[in-house]
């Protein structure tokens, strides 16, 4: 019988987490240990109240915790004792020094890579699974092997996971991607891992290249789904101004099967603590590259979903006679996405923020996030967080709509209409109201990419 496969991982997040569940779970000759230095963080995956929402992930870590996955905040233990190590530390964008605003902080990459190298005794396959600038392996593979009697063999492994899919995302992936070196060490690590995915992904699904194009197309995979992203929502303001309607042309443009229906949905802009960052890492190489053109075509996309993220709070207050001060204004919604408890870099936090700037009084109203939200505004106090929606949209003047979450959808919005103020406001960020029957129950509706219904 094969001998039990040791697998450490370092960062307990979003990543790290239900990734190491998911091997866990379905690799069954394996123990994992996922560490982290954020005490607070392993304490909630040892207990009921797992450290973020994400549906199906309380199922499975029950099912496999304290079997053959464990969470410690002893790293040293971990990549001491374990064979494969997985790194799955935050890589935000850099906000000091050089590259500030656009490069990937690899402060906790490095700190990671010089740990391993001090206390490890023997070889060592080391993954990445963070999201890194292309040729970061090859960096690593530096800082462990010089001076080094060991042997270690970095591959690249970039997740594709998504929030609020997590789970379903990893058990049945569109592709399972493996970059390694050609070498035959490479290849032989390569190969350990391969065997690892193996246990419940299909063999087509899984590609293995080259670690320089595996590291590369984390960063193109993110900025493609982005641009789309930022491509609908550019037609969305033709649509308004035209009287066509995004989502009728986004259905006829999709329907093309060279084009595909997915991430076309017309938006307040995309959020989320990937897509910006990585587009900027990736602009931030081809600069280094001097490659400018490149850049600045990529760089668009973000330029696209700062102005349509704006466009719709400046067409709050303009819609509102051009001023909202002391005006109670109503936020269903302030997670980047539906299902996910996340706010980094939600399209609600420059919405929340220049309402506060304008004097609004904000509500905000979310299943799952307004404990993040409130860490993120710092708990002001003219924004009150209220859960139930009637309650929360006593005496507004606007709804203004910015996560997709179901409950949403199916909103009492005659109920919601009766306690506002009148004349009352529905801004639509997501289009997910029955837009006609808010108009006939007394709203003036404004969707994205169409044009309002104004009484
Ligand atoms: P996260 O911030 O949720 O988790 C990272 C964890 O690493 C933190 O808990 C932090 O304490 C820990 N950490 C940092 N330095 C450490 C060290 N030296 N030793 C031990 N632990 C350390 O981040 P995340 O969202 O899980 O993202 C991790 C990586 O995966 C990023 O590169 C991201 O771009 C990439 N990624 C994220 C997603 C996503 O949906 N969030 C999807 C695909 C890829
Ligand atoms: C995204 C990618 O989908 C994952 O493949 C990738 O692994 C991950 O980033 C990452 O690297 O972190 P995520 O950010 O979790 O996943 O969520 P998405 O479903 O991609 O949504 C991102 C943002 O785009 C959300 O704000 C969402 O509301 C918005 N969006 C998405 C739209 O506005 N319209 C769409 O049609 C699709």
């Amino acid at each position: 019988m094969a001998s039990t496969k040791k697998i450490a991982c370092v960062g307990a997040g979003y990543v790290g987490g239900p990734t190491m569940a998911v091997i866990a779970k379905q690799f069954k000759n394996c123990i994992v240990t996922v560490v982290d230095i954020n005490k607070e963080r392993i304490d909630a995956w040892n207990s009921d109240t797992l450290p973020f929402y994400e549906p199906g992930l309380d199922e499975i870590v029950k099912e496999v915790r304290g079997k053959n996955l464990f969470f410690s905040t002893d790293v040293d233990k971990a990549i001491i004792e374990n064979d494969i190590i997985f790194i799955a530390v935050n890589t935000p964008t850099k906000d000091y020094g050089v590259g500030k605003g656009m490069a990937a902080d690899l402060q906790h990459w490095e700190t990671i890579a010089r740990q391993i190298r001090d206390v490890v005794k023997s070889d060592k396959i080391i993954v990445e699974k963070s999201t890194l600038p292309v040729k970061t392996a090859e960096a690593m593979e530096t800082i462990l092997n010089t001076g080094s009697s060991l042997h270690f063999e970095v591959l690249s492994n970039p997740e594709f996971l998504a929030e609020a899919t997590a789970i379903n995302d990893l058990l049945f992936p569109d592709r399972v991607l493996i970059g390694s070196r050609e070498t035959e060490s490479g290849q032989k690590a390569r190969d350990e891992l391969v065997k690892i995915y193996r246990s419940w992904v299909p063999n087509e699904n899984i590609i293995t290249t080259n670690t320089f194009s595996s590291e590369l197309t984390k960063l193109v995979s993110n900025t493609f789904l982005a641009q789309r992203v930022s491509s609908i929502n550019a037609i969305s303001a033709l649509c308004e101004i035209t009287g066509a309607d995004v989502d009728e042309v986004a259905k006829a443009v999709g329907a093309d099967t060279r084009i595909g229906s997915k991430f076309l949905k017309a938006s307040i802009g995309f959020g989320g603590s990937c897509f910006r960052k990585d587009i900027l890492n990736l602009i931030y190489i081809c600069r280094m590259y001097k490659l400018p053109e490149i850049a600045t075509y990529f760089e668009n996309v973000i330029h696209m979903n700062n102005f349509q993220q704006q466009r719709f709070v400046d067409n709050v207050i303009q819609s509102m006679f051009n001023t909202v001060a002391d005006r109670k204004i109503l936020m269903l919604g302030c997670a980047f996405k539906a299902n996910t408890d996340d706010v980094r870099d939600s399209p609600s936090l420059p919405v929340a923020k220049t309402l506060m700037s304008e004097k609004a009084r904000l509500v905000i109203s979310d299943p799952k996030a307004m404990k993040n939200m409130k860490k993120e505004l710092g708990d002001p106090n003219n924004v009150d967080f209220i859960e139930d929606p009637y309650e929360a949209a006593k005496d507004c003047h606007a709804i203004l709509i910015i996560t997709e979450w179901e409950l949403f959808e199916t909103l009492d919005y005659q109920k919601l209409f009766d306690v506002m103020i009148k004349p009352a406001y529905l801004f639509d960020g997501r289009n997910m109201v029955d837009r006609e029957a808010c108009f006939e129950i007394g709203f003036n509706v404004y969707s994205i990419g169409k044009a309002p219904l104004i009484h």
